[in-house]
């Protein structure tokens, strides 16, 4: 079966195909990064006239380099939600619309769904059960996975996920948007023991998190040198020092939640997904926990990706249906997803 897979939950257009014997055969992807930077950040209704703009040329060039025609896909998959609603419309019309012209079946994928199993995409591909750290702009979750369809949530942040803090503080610090790749690697050049930082909810005895606080230290911290300093601008050591101790509190964070989370299920498989698992440092620490093997997407598929939702969709191709009815969800918690679980009583996703 070849799977066409769709995502445009946020500022990324994704198309790939994916095909249930052979694998990805191609994934193509469109970053709208540059044009929401002027803003700071996403501008949705921006991003749902972009994703429209790209949807059709992208599933062109996966099925070109392939060298197949529509006609050759065998269902459609497309990210249902998590999201924003515009911008989920923008690819699920679409995805619809396809489907309906192909007379093929259509398949809403989870988002976070995607995000857990795009380990499975890698060259080394861990088997069930294992813990999965789902780390990104909107989510910093862990999970037990235990096959297709069964996640129990461990335990989550309990305000701005990571690669959110990650992106509001290199805001605060005069970082382009989304700063937090910038932000990690300047820390390589930040000297340690210079700031020291919060580690929330390190010794909170549950697998939840925090982040707000560390960004409202980093503030904190500036505004002190600032001022010390006549309001002149932080130079740029003082920056990246910055920038080193913010990274080391939250991998310190991330790492000792997963020791714990690992611990907790008896799980010697870590798997890490989203965003900023393509963190250099996050991926240093994760990768020496003794006893544990640690599988990381490969670096294109960390974030979002169309290649995922055509994987998630594929694996859940008995979910499908016919194309007269699509919906979007803009807030769907992962625990509506048959066999699902909350171990914490918190929703799951947003
Ligand atoms: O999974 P993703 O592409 O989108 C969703 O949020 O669903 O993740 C994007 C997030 C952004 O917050 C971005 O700043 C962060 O991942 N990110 C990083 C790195 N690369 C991307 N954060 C820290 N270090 C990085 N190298
Ligand atoms: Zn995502």
């Amino acid at each position: 079966m070849l799977v066409l897979g769709i995502e445009s939950s946020c500022d990324e257009t994704g198309a790939a195909l994916y095909d249930t014997d052979a694998g990805l055969l191609a994934h193509e992807l469109h970053t709208q990064m540059a044009m929401h930077a002027e803003y700071g950040g996403v501008v949705p209704e921006l991003a749902s006239r972009d994703h429209i703009r790209r949807l059709l040329p992208l599933t062109r060039a996966c099925l070109h380099k392939v060298n197949k025609g529509m006609s050759e896909i065998d269902a459609i998959a497309y990210t249902q939600g998590p999201g924003l609603g515009g911008a989920l419309l923008a690819g699920a019309s679409f995805a619809a619309s396809l489907a309906f012209a192909l007379g093929k079946p259509l398949i809403g994928v989870h988002h976070l769904e995607g995000h857990l199993l795009s380990p499975l995409l890698g060259d080394d591909k861990p088997e069930f059960p294992f813990v999965a750290l789902l780390v990104s702009g909107g989510h910093t979750q862990f999970m037990a996975v235990r096959g297709i369809g069964d996640y129990e949530l461990l335990g989550e942040s309990v305000d701005d996920a990571a690669g959110e803090a990650f992106d509001k503080t290199a805001k605060l610090l005069g970082l382009p948007y989304p700063g937090g790749a910038k932000l990690s690697e300047l820390a390589k050049q930040g000297k340690p023991d210079v700031f020291s930082f919060p580690r929330p909810m390190l010794h909170s005895g549950d697998l939840n998190m925090s982040f707000s606080g560390l960004k409202t230290a980093v503030l904190t911290a500036v505004n002190r040198i600032q001022a010390e300093a006549g309001n002149a601008v932080l130079s740029e050591q003082t920056r990246n020092d910055i920038c080193r101790e913010f990274q080391e509190a939250v991998v310190a964070v991330l790492s000792q939640k997963a020791r714990a989370a690992l611990a907790q299920t008896g799980l010697n498989r870590l798997v890490v997904a989203g965003g900023v698992g393509a963190n250099w440092r996050l991926r240093q620490a994760l990768n020496h926990i003794k006893g544990v093997r640690t599988y990381f997407p490969p670096l294109a598929l960390c974030t979002d990706n169309g290649a995922m939702i055509a994987f998630a969709g594929a694996m859940n191709l008995a979910k499908a249906q016919s194309a007269g009815a699509f919906n979007v969800k803009p807030r769907w918690p992962l625990s509506d997803i048959v066999g699902t679980t909350s171990a914490t009583g918190l929703p799951l996703g947003v």
